[in-house]
């Protein structure tokens, strides 16, 4: 057991600012998670867990919350309030289902979690289909063209905002605001990226105050009038909370889709056996879209609060304190996977973490894996020589890892 281990993460490679790491975090992540599972970093303030057993158990552990909020203030807690300037994203933010414990997280969860069944996702599929197929069209005609931009990009946007009911005109939108409101969840963000974050989130909230009151008194025919007539109709929603679920729907549902298929792509194309394997055999796409999500994991970092002292590895870790679980890390620990460096495109059983565990399960799981489905399918099918044309770069961002853009041609068009 390690337990007083000295050699800071930074000095194994843990650095999540600096490019090279995000290009391939994977080698310092094995390097903790095999000589120093649990150990406290100075650069973020965080307890770094990086083994499977350990983050798989911790997402579950109640004596951890998303958030310390509903047992103390942040003074309380021994921390500083975020600055007035930044109100209006932390409105935003604090009463969102993902940053609610029990009671409220429950009560929250369960008013959008009918429209997120798999049963109720199955039963978008030929819609999907359709909204797969005009993307490809689109990109098919530009010859050579950014995966990103000109095809990835707008699956999940559509899909959820044709869910909801967000006005065509308006989509176009949703992206810059989401990709802004995020930049605040990197470690350490910048004074830059606060105040993008803090203007995208008066303006992403201003817009959906707006639209939620032209549909006031109007019928649900989408999950946005649902969740007015929700708010109307008593004690179950307030206007903070619902315009919070709208925006973590929209924002949740951009931001991981669009780096987890992109991310998922750039593997297949680095690793062409796997690549030529899947062509051959797409009804394999289930196995793989986890297998890919398991591979490069898109979301590779989550954080939780001490809300109760916990040992982890024998390392006592007080309350208060921050955890940072290292999906990434988890999803290559050979405890785990055999081969954990491999594609193994049917990978069973695969115990991935991408999409967490425990009460805060990503709802939108069914929703995603769908998409991808989708898409993988027939992508594989109708651009069966999508090829690279240019090396990709990775954004300067760890906790949400994506790549700028991916330009591709299809050899045979
Ligand atoms: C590949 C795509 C996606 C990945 C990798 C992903 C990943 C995750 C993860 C890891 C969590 C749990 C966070 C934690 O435990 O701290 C989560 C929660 C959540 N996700 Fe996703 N997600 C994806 C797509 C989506 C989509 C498409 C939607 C909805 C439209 C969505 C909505 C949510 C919501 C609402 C939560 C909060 C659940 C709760 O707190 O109970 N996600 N997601």
């Amino acid at each position: 057991m390690i337990t007083s281990n000295r050699t800071p993460p930074a000095a194994l490679g843990y650095r999540p600012d600096d490019p090279d790491f995000i290009s391939d975090p994977y080698p310092a992540l094995a390097r903790l998670r095999e000589g120093f599972p649990v150990v406290f970093d100075q650069q973020t303030n965080q307890w770094l867990i990086s083994r499977h057993r350990d983050v798989n158990s911790l997402l579950r552990d109640r004596r951890l919350g998303r958030s310390y909020l509903h047992r103390a203030s942040h003074e309380e807690w021994g921390r500083t309030a975020p600055p007035e300037w930044q109100a209006p994203f932390w409105q935003l933010l604090w009463p969102q289902l993902i940053d609610r414990e029990p009671p409220d997280h429950t009560r929250l969860r369960n008013l959008v979690l009918r429209a997120f069944t798999p049963r109720a996702v199955e039963a978008m599929r030929p819609r999907i289909e359709v909204v797969v197929a005009t993307l490809i069209d689109r990109a098919k005609q530009l010859g050579e063209f950014d995966l990103i931009a000109d095809l990835i990009e707008d699956l999940p946007v559509t899909v959820i905002a044709d869910m909801l009911g967000i006005p065509d005109a308006d989509r176009h939108l949703l992206r810059p605001w989401s990709a802004d409101i995020t930049l605040m969840f990197e470690l350490n963000p910048s004074l830059e990226y606060q105040r993008r974050a803090t203007r995208a989130s008066a303006e992403f909230s201003a817009y959906l105050r707006e639209l939620l009151h032209a549909r006031q008194g109007q019928p649900a025919h989408d999950l946005l009038g649902e969740l007015v007539l929700a708010a109307e109709s008593g004690d179950r929603l307030s206007e903070d909370e619902l315009v919070a679920t709208v925006v973590l729907l929209l924002n949740a549902g951009h931001e991981a889709s669009v780096n987890g298929a992109a991310n998922s792509w750039w593997a297949l194309f680095r690793n062409p056996l796997a690549l030529r394997e899947l062509r051959r055999r797409p009804e394999l796409a289930p196995t793989a879209i986890e297998e890919l999500l398991r591979f490069d994991t898109p979301a590779p970092i989550f954080e939780r609060w001490v809300l109760e002292e916990v040992k982890v590895e024998g390392v006592v870790i007080p309350r208060g304190q921050e955890v940072a679980l290292l999906f990434a890390a988890a999803n290559r620990d050979h405890r785990a996977f055999p081969e954990p460096d491999r594609i193994v495109l049917d990978r069973h059983p695969n115990p991935y973490l991408s999409f967490g565990a425990g009460i805060h399960y990503c709802l939108g799981a069914p929703l995603a894996k769908l998409e991808f489905d989708i898409l993988f399918r027939q992508m594989l099918e109708r651009m069966p020589g999508l090829e690279l044309v240019s090396e990709p770069r990775w954004k300067p961002r760890f906790v949400l890892r994506g790549l700028e853009s991916i330009q591709v041609r299809d050899r045979q068009p």
